[in-house]
């Protein structure tokens, strides 16, 4: 992050720049033949009512949500016109902090891989529990550390060390560490929470290239940024994309 760039700032220029990256990443990748969309999707092939896809990108979910009605909505411009282009809709233009969207409106609700970013978290979380009906379904993706291969381990520290970078971090990291408490606080009772390492197979160098470019990298510089992708770049082989995923109940008021 550039200093006095703000997180936010950080997210918007990222989004507008690189829109549709992480779907070009994790769309590409699989666990047992199933992809990060398909395995949050997986917890409501019995749902018939409305999903809304929070921070929804270049909506990706949509396809394998099948046929149920579903909206989008994304705070980022550009992520929602290639989710346009692809003859995704509808889509909502809105920040996950302020949901366009009617008090118990919508049977389930889905997030990938924003969780850990969206701010300020509180105020997602509890505008995810107003929105959703009693006894309906919060699902979640979030990037975690493990599980890893080894293998995927020794490339991971070759990487940062050519980004210099500890870890990737996220602003809500901490939160997310044990967030069954803070969840709970908005009504939101976690009944699954489990983790799986998704193979991306870094097949060429175009391959390496979009898998360094989709990671938040605020403050590396980017001439650090290519020597990252110029390391990746000699790699070929499948790496490993560990991924969390917790599903949480809207509870009935007493
Ligand atoms: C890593 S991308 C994930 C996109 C998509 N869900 C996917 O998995 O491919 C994170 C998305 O969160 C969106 N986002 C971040 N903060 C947001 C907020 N407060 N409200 C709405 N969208 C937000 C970004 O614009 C971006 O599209």
């Amino acid at each position: 992050m550039r200093a006095g760039t703000t997180w936010s700032e950080y997210l918007t220029s990222f989004h507008s720049d690189r829109a549709g990256i992480t779907e070009d990443v994790l769309a590409a990748a699989t666990a047992g033949g199933v992809t990060p969309y398909e395995w949050l999707c997986e917890p409501l092939r019995e749902v018939s009512s409305l999903v809304l896809d929070i921070a929804c990108g270049s909506g990706p979910m949509r396809r394998p949500l099948g046929d149920v009605d579903w909206v989008g909505i994304d705070m980022s411009a550009n992520e929602l016109g290639r989710a346009a282009l692809g003859g995704t809709g509808p889509l909502v233009q809105a920040d996950a902090a302020r949901l366009p969207i009617a008090t118990a409106a919508v049977g389930a609700a889905v997030c990938s891989m924003a969780l850990m970013l969206v701010e300020p978290f509180d105020a997602v979380l509890s505008e995810v529990a107003r929105v959703l009906a009693p006894g309906g379904v919060f699902v979640a993706t979030i990037p975690v550390e493990r599980p890893l291969r080894m293998s995927d381990r020794l490339r991971y520290l070759r990487l940062f060390a050519a980004l210099r970078v500890a870890r990737l971090d996220y602003p809500n990291r901490a939160e997310l560490t044990d967030p069954r408490e803070r969840l709970a606080r908005h009504g939101l009772v976690v009944v699954s929470d489990e983790r799986r390492r998704f193979s991306y197979a870094i097949a060429d160098s175009a391959a390496a290239e979009t898998l360094v470019r989709s990671l938040y990298l605020p403050g590396v510089a980017d001439d650090r940024v290519d020597t990252g992708v110029r390391v990746a770049r000699r790699w070929r082989c499948d790496i490993g994309l560990p991924l969390r995923r917790i599903i949480c109940r809207r509870a009935t008021p007493a």
